[in-house]
């Protein structure tokens, strides 16, 4: 995967970047070729011998070096990826703002290959507003920002700030590498799982759902760049995953509010989890006892979160799920009209291998155009990237 691929590492000045030796090596062989850019601060951790050796390159520093001037241009257009790893606070407000004081900042402002880095620093730097908004800058101009680790940092204090381990980035860059980046610089918001409806403290209203399917989704879009905030009702899966930022919620009414409050913000929509549509009306205070041989309970309908969003929808792919056991197809125009979507995707619960918890769908996707294109069944995985694929035809038709 990575044989022949052209990554330019930048090193900056962090403590971190005795792991940017590391990552070479490991880059190398894999059978990547790396040419390394360091800072001048970062020469203080980390010698420049050591990474031209391990790179088997010299090691860039400086825009004119011995009456030559180092062709930031050409070195952006040559790599497949760039990597920023260890990405310091400094060079991250840099990269937010575009100063242009080095080689590597130059390099990065002509890079036109993806950019991925992978920040370094201490947890009180780290949870500075300023580092977050200049981490959430980066982003919107189609960066990626592999997540810092938890673990003993190097103040002595514990906290978030450190740096993800070079064999993490390893696996990060390889699901970059070679991957479609259509939505690089996009937001995209995704509900997935059940959602549980209090009957009282112990007891539920739910669902069969997993989550698998929308989970998928939520990993394709980030795959292809977008920055995904995945709206998790109860499920036993594990979500996470680089470029997702997993939202829990229980009720309807919890995933009402927390899509609601995300959706101005995002260009792409996907609401693939099953949400209740019935909740008691009173959830009993104490645990419901056995007195009587009938138990009636008030059902009422919770807030339709797809119907909501396609009343507010602007320019954003709206994008709604309709699981059906008859009349799938008149339903599933229906809610494309109804629900003001894109695009319905209709799963059958009369076709093999499909719906709740199976590893495999069979969809068909209803369009506004009237268009209806009926998949094969497949893993989840090449189903998210089928609807992903048909979100982003949409986005720049
Ligand atoms: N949905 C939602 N909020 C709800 C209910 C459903 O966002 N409270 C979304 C689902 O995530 C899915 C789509 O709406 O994308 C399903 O449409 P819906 O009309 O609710 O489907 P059913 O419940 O199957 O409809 P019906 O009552 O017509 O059987």
């Amino acid at each position: 995967m990575m044989q022949g691929k052209k990554i330019l590492l930048g090193v900056t000045g962090s403590i971190a970047a005795y792991k940017s030796l590391l990552l070479v090596r490991l880059l190398v062989k894999e059978g990547a070729e790396v040419k390394v850019i360091i800072t001048p601060s970062a020469k203080d951790f980390v010698t420049p011998l050591s990474l031209a050796t391990l790179s088997k390159h010299p090691v860039l520093s400086d825009l004119f070096e011995e009456n030559t001037w180092a062709n930031h241009v050409e070195l952006g257009r040559w790599a497949d990826l760039m990597l920023i790893a260890p990405l310091s606070c400094n060079t991250l407000a840099k990269m937010a703002q575009g100063i242009c004081d080095n080689l590597l900042m130059a390099t990065y402002l002509s890079a036109t290959c993806p950019v991925v880095t992978a920040p370094a620093m201490d947890e009180d730097m780290w949870k500075h507003p300023s580092t977050q908004a200049n981490l959430a800058r980066i982003q919107e101009y189609g960066n990626r920002v592999i997540q810092v680790e938890r673990g003993e940092l190097a103040s002595g204090l514990y906290g978030d700030g450190r740096m993800a381990e070079p064999g993490t980035i390893l696996d990060y860059i390889k699901t970059v590498i070679g991957q479609k980046q259509d939505l690089v610089g996009k937001r995209a918001l995704v509900t997935a799982g059940p959602t549980y409806e209090a009957i009282d403290p112990v007891r539920f209203i739910g669902n069969h759902s997993s989550g698998k399917m929308g989970i998928a989704i939520a990993w394709e879009l980030a795959r292809r760049g977008a920055q995904v905030d995945l709206v998790l009702g109860p499920s036993s899966l594990t979500a996470d995953y680089q470029g997702v930022s997993v939202h829990k919620v229980t009720s309807a009414e919890e995933m009402y509010n927390t899509s609601l409050g995300i959706f101005p913000a995002v260009n792409i929509a996907v609401m693939s989890a099953a949400v209740a549509d019935f909740r008691p009306v009173t959830p009993a205070g104490e645990k419901i006892k056995k007195k009587e041989d009938k138990l009636i309970l008030e059902l009422t309908r919770t807030k339709d979160i797809l119907l909501a969003l396609g009343q507010q929808k602007k320019q954003q792919v709206l994008v709604g799920f309709a699981l059906e056991t008859t009349g799938e197809r008149a339903y599933a125009l229906d809610k494309l009209k109804t629900k003001n979507a894109d695009l319905i995707v209709l799963n059958s619960l009369n076709d093999a291998g499909a719906g709740f918890g199976y590893d495999t769908n069979k969809v068909t996707i209803f369009d506004r155009q009237g268009g209806e294109t009926a998949y094969e069944r497949k893993p989840k995985q090449q189903v998210a990237a089928d609807i992903v694929d048909r979100i982003v035809n949409i986005m720049y038709a």
